[in-house]
Formats: structure tokens, sequence, C-alpha cells
């Protein structure tokens, strides 16, 4: 960051929470690398459910503090090119992934991936996949990360057990499907929109069931839900075995207050809580993510790829369902 030009990058922004449209290419000062932190030129990030709500305004205010402009974007893959003194382990010319902790930035940001740099602390990056490309990698950070959490660490997932996931196309669905068959899942049960369902069999999924044609009761029953649409959360719990466990990655964001009461009064009523957890960004999980993509056993979907300057386009595409995987933005 030597020039007067090179003071300020290229991001998304917007100034007014609304629909797609309030995206634009903008320039904002770039970071300044602390001491702490690594500085790395963005290549490709992705489309976040997260990120479209807070877009559309779709959250409580209490939820949303931060400045206009605001700036948008949760993962990246990319290069290092500024190392801070106290920082060991990077060096310039590395290719590194990961997702931010969504604490505020300097300029008050939580999420600004989307944009030319951004600087992180070492502990939110792992090397990248050394056999995808940038935007294949870019697919991976959130989605694997957290169906790792929440099959691993949530739902303790044995081998031999019947797990469903909710919204097994998506980001965080795709990823869950094969990270169930990787952990030992003896059956996969996915449920999709009609012609994502193809797509998610082919992922790995043993059952895939439309979810517009498919009342719960017909599933059958399972030992792990994993559920990342929200809505109708009690109807998919009663499907559990003795035993069973369900892990919900999105709430009901229309009826926020009832949607957390009913998650955390889970633990009281029934047999079965209902686990919550919000992701953070893990260097051990990050590595895992990429041994597995490296031996195949993650295999990355870009279900539609788009440029920065597109960024509008790339979150009405997401907005408009279907999408087999990850919404892909490039900053190249
Ligand atoms: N807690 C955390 O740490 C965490 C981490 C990552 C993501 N999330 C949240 O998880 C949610 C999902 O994220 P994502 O990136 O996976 O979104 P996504 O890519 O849009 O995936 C959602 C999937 O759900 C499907 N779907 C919609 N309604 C459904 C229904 N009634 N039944 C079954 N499937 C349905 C969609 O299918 P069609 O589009 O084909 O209809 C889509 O494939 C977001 O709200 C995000 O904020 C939370």
């Amino acid at each position: 960051m030597n020039t007067d030009d090179e003071r300020f990058m290229r991001a998304a922004l917007f100034d007014r929470f609304g629909p797609p449209d309030v995206l634009y290419e903008g320039r904002v000062p770039a970071p300044v690398t602390a001491a702490d932190e690594i500085l790395v030129r963005v290549g490709a990030t992705t489309v976040n459910g997260g990120e479209v709500i807070v877009r559309s305004g779709g959250l409580p205010p209490w939820f949303m503090r931060a400045p206009f402009p605001r700036q948008t974007g949760l993962d990246f893959v990319g290069e290092v090119v500024d190392v801070g003194a106290a920082v060991t382990g990077y060096s310039p010319g590395d290719r590194v992934w990961g997702l931010l902790d969504e604490k505020p930035d300097a300029r008050g940001q939580p999420l600004r991936s989307l944009a030319e740099y951004v600087a992180v602390r070492p502990d939110q990056v792992s090397p990248a996949p050394e056999t995808l490309s940038v935007p294949e990698a870019a697919t991976l950070p959130v989605g694997g990360l957290t169906a790792l959490v929440a099959l691993r660490r949530k739902a303790r997932l044995r081998p031999g057990e019947r797990v469903l996931v909710r919204g097994a196309a998506g980001g965080v669905g795709s990823a869950a499907v094969q990270v169930a068959k990787a952990l030992g899942a003896g059956e996969v049960i996915g449920l999709a929109s009609g012609p994502t369902t193809g797509f998610v069999g082919e992922l790995g999924a043993d059952r895939v069931l439309d979810y517009r044609s498919t009342v719960p009761r017909e599933i059958g029953t399972v030992d792990v839900v994993i559920d990342t649409v929200g809505t109708d959360l009690g109807a998919y719990r009663r499907l559990l075995e003795p035993g069973g466990r369900m892990v919900a990655v999105r709430f009901d964001t229309a009826r926020p207050v009832r949607a957390l009461g009913g998650i955390a009064m889970s633990g009281v009523h029934g047999t079965s809580r209902i686990r919550f957890f919000r992701g953070r960004p893990e260097r051990a999980l990050l590595d895992e993510l990429a041994r597995m993509a490296d031996a195949g056993d993650l295999r990355p979907v870009v279900g539609a790829a788009y440029e920065l300057a597109d960024v509008a386009q790339a979150h009405r595409r997401f907005e408009s369902g279907g999408v087999r995987g990850k919404v892909v933005v490039t900053v190249g």
C-alpha cells in the first residue's frame, strides 16, 4: 500500500438496506495491516445466506450495527501480500483461504471480504487446498466448516447413523451431505427442491426427497437432523429416534424472538434439545477441510460465478433459489 492510488480499493458496498440492487462496486480505504494481521489480496468469495439477510435489513437493528456505506463478504480465498510484524508462519505469495469472525474492523465493518483486500488475524486462515482453483476453493470454507461443526461437534455423529439434511443442495447442505458420508453415516437423506434432487444424489445422498411435495412424517425416523432452513423445526425434531440429535444453523428470521425462544425452550420441552450455533473461523478445521478437498472427500460446487462489478446479480441469483452449491464472486 505505497502509492496514493493503492490506499483505496474496490469493494462491494451498499448505502441502505434493500433488494440486491442496493449493491454496487465502489471504493473504500484499503485496510492497513496491523502487527498481528496478514493482508490478503482476495481472489474469490461467495454469497452466504447471512449476508443476504443483513443486506435486506432482515434482522432487528441490534444485530446489524455498522455504518453506511456497508461492506459485505464473509469468506475468501486469496494471496498473502503483507504480513504484520508479530505474525509468523505466513509470507507474501502464500495462497490462503478463510472466513471472518465478524468482529468489526477499523471502519466498523464486520463483513468485508468482497473487496480487493482483507486484513485478518492468521488464526482465521489456513493454506488453501492445492488441487482446487480459486473459485472452487471459495465454495468450501463456510459450508464445510459449518457442516463439520454441526455433524461432529454438535450432533456427535456416529458411524452407521441415519442423517437428514434439510436444504441439501445449498451451500451448507451440499457440504453436510458429503461430510456426513465422509464421517461414516449409514444413510444420508437429503431434502431439496425438485430440480436439484439429482444433484444431491450425485453428492452421495442415499435418498433425496423434494421438500415441496414431502411432509415431514413421510421421511421416517432419523438419528440426526441438520437443518439449514430454520422454519418448522418442531416437525423435523419429531422425526428423531430416541437419543437423536438435531442441529439448526438457521432460525426463522421473520420471527427472531419467537424462533430463538423456541430453540432455547427445546431443552426444556421434549426429549431432544435443538442445538443452534454460529460458526467461527478455526484454523484446525480449515486445515482439515483442505485435506478433505485434496483427498477428494469434499467436492466443491460452483453453482454460478460473477465478478465484483456484478455483485447485485450474484445476490439476485442466490435469492432466486435452485442454486446447486454456491454462488461465487471473483475479485480478480
Ligand atoms: N449458524 C451458522 O454458523 C451458519 C453458517 C452458515 C450458514 N448459516 C445459515 O444457514 C442458512 C443456509 O445457508 P446456505 O448458504 O446453505 O443457503 P442456501 O445455499 O440458500 O441453501 C439453502 C437451501 O435450502 C433449500 N430450501 C429452501 N426452503 C426449503 C425447505 N422448506 N425445505 C428444504 N429445503 C429448503 C434451498 O433450496 P431451493 O433454493 O432449491 O429452493 C437451498 O438449497 C442461511 O440462513 C445462513 O445464514 C448459518
